[in-house]
């Protein structure tokens, strides 16, 4: 199949998935370009028709071992018919979990083709200390020869529906993670210049007081913590702390990528 158009999908509050699907979609090196970043709240009411020679790159990030639960929101308006598709998960160096089994399940119930799944490693949102760094330039590297073997793929299978992708995971998937931690804000720090409340993806956000959060709207995705200019939110449950510093004792040992391809 000739490859005329490479479209990223991706959701990526903290930009380390958005990172590694770039880097994936260069490495497509398609005449034309669309992207579909589905990060913001607005965008994900804005539709795309996918069409016959695009080649789509589909990038989440892993939440508590699988992706975060806005898939329904994520492909929402997407239309797709038999789009081959290169997956991307990031995660914090902790664990890969069900993620890609689920994003390459939902991928393919949404019309896309799965024919390559590859996870990377990106600075852990809730700490600096897990993922520091990465996705580093040896994973950009690797991750461009992702997207040029993924592609390869595509441009020579004599018959696209013949192949079949086998990622890590297992189903039933892990149970899904939904507890209310959404970060807490420091009113002494707070400017009140709404940037938060602005990019927040799921507009959990009151616009009235950024203070007051939407706890069981909120995904936990830490996008306001890493992007307050004035450092006045952080996660505040005593036990997500304690969970997160035994994290950092226990998975702080770099792991490297790991690529999948269909045969
Ligand atoms: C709610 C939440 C849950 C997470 N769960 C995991 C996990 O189970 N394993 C892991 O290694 N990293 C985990 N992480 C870290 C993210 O997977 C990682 O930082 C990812 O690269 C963030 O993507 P983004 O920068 O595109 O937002 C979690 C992050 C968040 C916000
Ligand atoms: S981004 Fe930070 S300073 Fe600005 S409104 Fe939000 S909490 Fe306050
Ligand atoms: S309020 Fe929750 S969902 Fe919104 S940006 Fe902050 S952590 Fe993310």
């Amino acid at each position: 199949m000739e490859i005329k158009r490479v479209v990223t999908l991706t959701f990526s509050p903290t930009g380390g998935t958005r990172k590694a699907a770039d880097a994936v979609a260069r490495g497509v090196n398609a005449p034309e370009r669309l992207d579909l970043d589905r990060t913001s709240f607005e965008s994900r009411w804005a539709g795309a028709e996918l069409r016959e020679g695009d080649f789509a790159v589909i990038g989440m990030p892993v939440y508590y071992g699988r992706v975060p639960a806005l898939l329904t929101e994520f492909f929402r308006l997407i239309e797709a018919r038999d789009i081959p598709a290169a997956l991307v998960v990031t995660y914090g160096n902790q664990n890969l979990g069900d993620a890609l089994l689920e994003l390459s399940d939902e991928s393919a119930a949404h019309g896309f083709r799965p024919v390559a799944g590859a996870a990377f490693i990106a600075r852990h949102s809730f700490t600096d200390k897990l993922g520091t760094g990465r996705p580093n330039d040896s994973d950009l590297a690797l991750a461009v020869q992702f997207g040029q073997t993924a592609a390869q793929l595509v441009r020579s299978a004599p018959d696209l529906s013949a192949l079949s992708l086998t990622v890590p995971g297992s189903f039933p998937y892990r149970p899904a993670m939904d507890l209310p931690i959404a970060p807490a804000t420091d009113r002494s720090k707070c400017t009140g210049c709404m940037l938060c409340q602005q990019q927040c993806p799921v507009q959990a956000i009151n616009p009235l007081d950024p203070a007051e959060i939407d706890a069981w709207r909120c995904l936990d995705c830490a996008r306001c913590i890493q992007n307050c200019p004035a450092g006045a939110k952080a996660i505040a449950v005593p036990a997500l702390r304690e969970k997160i510093a035994v994290m950092e004792a226990v998975a702080a040992a770099p792991k490297a990528p790991e690529l999948f391809y269909a045969n």
